[in-house]
């Protein structure tokens, strides 16, 4: 019996529900994939109760499991503990070990392992309460963001600080709502999404590029949380998904990088790194999702739809890679 192990949304209607209640679509669809491809499958939603997580998983008698956790009770913290769990049991799953989870979330421990191997990131620091780093040290716009967060929760319009008079206002309100933060040095311009498939050497997919072309001049062209999640807003729109034709050198580039950012951080079956390129033409890595999300419209469905996959024969190759784990 495969498990779909999953992070039990949070209530309807707290802020964030949208991204929360996501993974439902996830589990919706590779539920179905899973049955096409003749396997059954279990649903089993997970919250801090770990004795209720163990049971579940051991009543149904699971074998093997897609791993779609994310935050556990909204919390960050928890994003690779059922990851954790899976593996204190034998229990193979799929996508990054509870490792490769920790470390890739944490943004400011990400950027830091990043730099010690010479990859390119964007000059940041971590603002925990009291500023130390002298903040006339980077060059602005900055960009804030919450330290341990994904899903583009507590980022939008109003993280890209333009000048440091306005920084320590900022910082003040962001860390009441979000905690700690990371400040991290404005990239305007093309923005990436590179796609991985495999393990342990992946494939890359075709490149998807953010099209902000249509984007009004007022607005920072970046995905906050309204591009993400809210379909009638103006960033939703004018932040299409495209996967454009690179020149080969760019592409080689982009390939490499994300190969290397995959892995350094012992990312597992899939992966997307998010890059951006500036003025000058060098890219940057932006950050590294283990696990990015398989929801039928998101980005990593999409790259792998580009390279003639589509959602069952992606979830059959999961299940393949699968397949062949020991833990
Ligand atoms: N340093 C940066 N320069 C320009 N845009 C950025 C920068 N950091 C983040 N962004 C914008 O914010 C979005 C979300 O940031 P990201 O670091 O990927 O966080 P999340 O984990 O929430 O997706 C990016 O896709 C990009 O559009
Ligand atoms: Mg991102």
């Amino acid at each position: 019996m495969i498990g779909l192990v999953y992070t039990q949304p949070i209530e309807e209607g707290l802020a964030y529900w949208l991204s929360s209640a996501d993974v439902l679509a996830q589990v919706e669809a590779i539920e179905a994939s899973l049955r096409d491809l003749g396997h059954t499958s279990v649903r089993i939603p997970v919250t801090r109760d770990l004795k209720r997580f163990v049971k579940a998983v051991e009543d149904a008698e699971v074998h093997a499991a897609f791993n779609l956790c994310e935050s556990l009770d909204d919390d960050p913290f928890f994003v690779a503990h059922p990851a954790a769990v899976l593996e204190l049991l034998g229990i193979p799953f799929t996508g990054s070990p509870s490792a490769a989870l920790q470390t890739t979330t944490d943004k400011h421990l990400m950027k830091l392992i990043l730099r010690g191997a010479g990859l390119p990131t964007p000059k940041s620091f971590l603002y925990d309460g009291t500023v130390d780093t002298d903040p006339r040290e980077m060059d602005f716009p900055v960009i804030i963001k919450p330290r341990s967060q994904d899903a583009s929760i507590g980022i939008d319009q109003d993280s890209v600080i333009e000048a440091s008079a306005a920084l320590p206002e900022a910082l003040t309100a962001f860390y009441e709502a979000y905690g700690p933060l990371l400040v991290e040095e404005y990239i305007d311009g093309r923005e990436f999404n590179v796609s991985l498939l495999g393990s342990p050497t992946p494939v890359v997919l075709p490149v998807a590029e953010i099209d902000f072309t249509t984007m009004p001049d007022h607005l920072h062209h970046i995905v906050g949380y309204r591009a993400k999640w809210e379909p009638d807003s103006i960033a939703y729109r004018e932040t299409r998904r495209v996967f454009p034709q690179l020149d080969p050198p760019l592409a080689a580039r982009l390939n490499t990088l994300a190969t290397e950012c995959f892995q350094l951080f012992g990312l597992r079956d899939y992966g997307r790194v998010d890059l951006r390129m500036d003025k000058d033409g060098s890219l940057h890595v932006l950050e590294i999702n283990a696990n990015p999300c398989l929801s039928p419209d998101a980005g990593f469905p999409a790259a792998a739809g580009q390279a003639g996959l589509d959602y069952t024969a992606m979830v059959a190759q999961m299940t393949t890679l699968l397949g062949d784990r020991r833990v």
